[in-house]
């Protein structure tokens, strides 16, 4: 069965709110949980560097996001949970995409745009206080997506047009110089959307109208108290449309609870009442998490461990995914054998190589033509019967695969379709050559 790889990340600028959770952090914990899914979450910490200056709000930030993930319930031995600053990956593949990225598709972000418009507003030039980092924010996203070839990605709905951009540099990089990337999709809880913050507007922290996730009981009855509503009077029929209080209760509520909030909308429920009942439903939900988070938040330490050991098992994949792409663009050893040009790069042959451990059990594996790692089998007594499955594999392809079980696995990050390819490919060349039996 294919696996399907979930990825995002969490801005490192502030305290964590109630919109990261519900869109970002909620979500991404319970897609860790389903079978068949590798997942891949990290603090977006260099992407904190583009709106904020102060470094110790960036460290504090750091902290309190992974440890609000993991009071959540992520279970970094079930994912792979990373700091961004710490694959260096990542800024070298932001450069390979820069330089395929059109100029004119990151004219049109978003953000950039909008900063664009309020300067032509204001009647100042176009680029005033614009950093070239919030320009290439989109690029940065990209990277961080394609490194791991996520092919899911849950974000809140103001996040889609960057992922259509990671889609584009997917497929621009994927037409030069051969097929590496995923294209991925955005995933949007339909019931979260975007989730309004206290004065209507879309919570951010850039309109400073955020409620904390691990608030205090207290304050987050306080907060909650202030959201805007109107000035109907209890008895009089409200609407749920555009309610700021509605939407933040939708999104903590189940189907049955909403179905009934909405008939006390209409039945003129107090704006008191509705506060009451929604400040009650969300602290439902996060009361349990505090006291995990409180232990979290002091022992930094033991954060700071766990996202070493998160930023390995990253760099496990990214380092020799990074020398691939290396490799692909003529960055390479001048040693390496000489290719003429792109087509000779795309003909070279992946390679079965069979071998003996000191165990004295035989096995083999399967390398993509740079050298990366697809198949891997497990232990066989006998060189024949390691010999007899590779051959099964070379003649039948993929649907050998599926016969052999446990006994023949893909590599760490390695799709069903790369092995596919790979396989056909020396079906298609028909090689003699495609055994190399080395020592072990
Ligand atoms: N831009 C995202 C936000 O502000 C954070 C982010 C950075 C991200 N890199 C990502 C999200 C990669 C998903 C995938 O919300």
């Amino acid at each position: 069965m294919s696996i399907t790889r979930f990825l995002t990340g969490i801005t490192t600028s502030g305290t964590p709110h109630l919109g990261n959770y519900v869109g970002s952090i909620r979500p991404s914990v319970q897609a860790s949980l389903r079978g068949g899914v590798q997942s891949f979450y990290f603090l977006a910490d260099y992407h904190a560097l583009i709106k904020v200056d102060e470094p110790a709000r960036i460290q504090r930030s750091t902290l309190e996001i992974a440890a609000s993930w993991l009071a959540a319930g992520l279970d970094p031995e079930r994912v792979v949970f990373y700091r961004q600053s710490d694959v260096p990956e990542i800024p070298e593949l932001t450069w390979f995409l820069t330089c395929v990225l059109g100029k004119g598709v990151l004219n049109r972000a978003h953000a950039y745009k909008a900063a664009v418009d309020k300067n032509t507003a204001a009647g100042t030039d176009a680029d005033a206080d614009v950093s070239a980092g919030l320009f290439m924010y989109p690029v940065l996203m990209g990277a961080d997506i394609l490194m791991f070839n996520a092919h899911k990605v849950p974000v809140g709905r103001d996040q889609v047009q960057h992922i259509e951009m990671a889609r584009d540099m997917a497929n621009s990089f994927n037409h030069r110089y051969g097929q590496h990337f995923v294209a991925p999709e955005a995933v949007i809880e339909e019931s979260v959307a975007t989730l309004p913050g206290l004065d209507g507007r879309k919570m951010s922290k850039s309109y400073d109208n955020t409620i904390p996730l691990f608030a205090t009981r207290e304050q987050l009855h306080k907060l909650i108290n202030s959201i805007v509503t109107d000035s109907r009077a209890p008895g009089e029929p409200k609407s749920t449309e555009g309610s700021a209080l509605f939407q933040i209760y939708q999104a903590f509520a189940s189907a049955d609870e909403t179905v009934h909030l909405r008939q006390a909308f209409a039945d003129g429920i107090g704006w008191g009442d509705a506060k009451q009942a929604v400040f009650e439903r969300i602290d439902l939900e996060i009361a349990p998490m505090r006291a995990a988070y409180q232990a979290l938040i002091n022992d930094p330490a033991r954060i700071e461990a766990i996202l070493l050991a998160g930023a390995a098992k990253a760099r496990a994949i990214a380092t020799p995914f990074m020398g691939q792409l290396r490799h692909a663009v003529g960055l390479r050893h001048l040693d390496a054998q000489a290719d003429t040009g792109k087509k000779t790069a795309k003909v070279a042959l992946p390679v079965f190589k069979q071998y003996r451990e000191a165990d004295g059990q035989f096995f083999f594996k399967l390398q993509a033509a740079d050298g990366r790692l697809l198949l891997q089998s497990g232990a066989f007594a006998s060189p024949k019967v390691a010999g007899q499955t590779i051959a099964a594999l070379q003649t039948q392809g993929i649907s050998a695969l599926q016969e052999l079980g446990q006994q023949v696995l893909l590599a760490d990050a390695v799709q069903d379709s790369e092995v596919e390819a790979a396989l056909q490919a020396l079906m298609d060349a028909k090689t003699r050559q495609a055994t190399v039996t080395i020592a072990a």
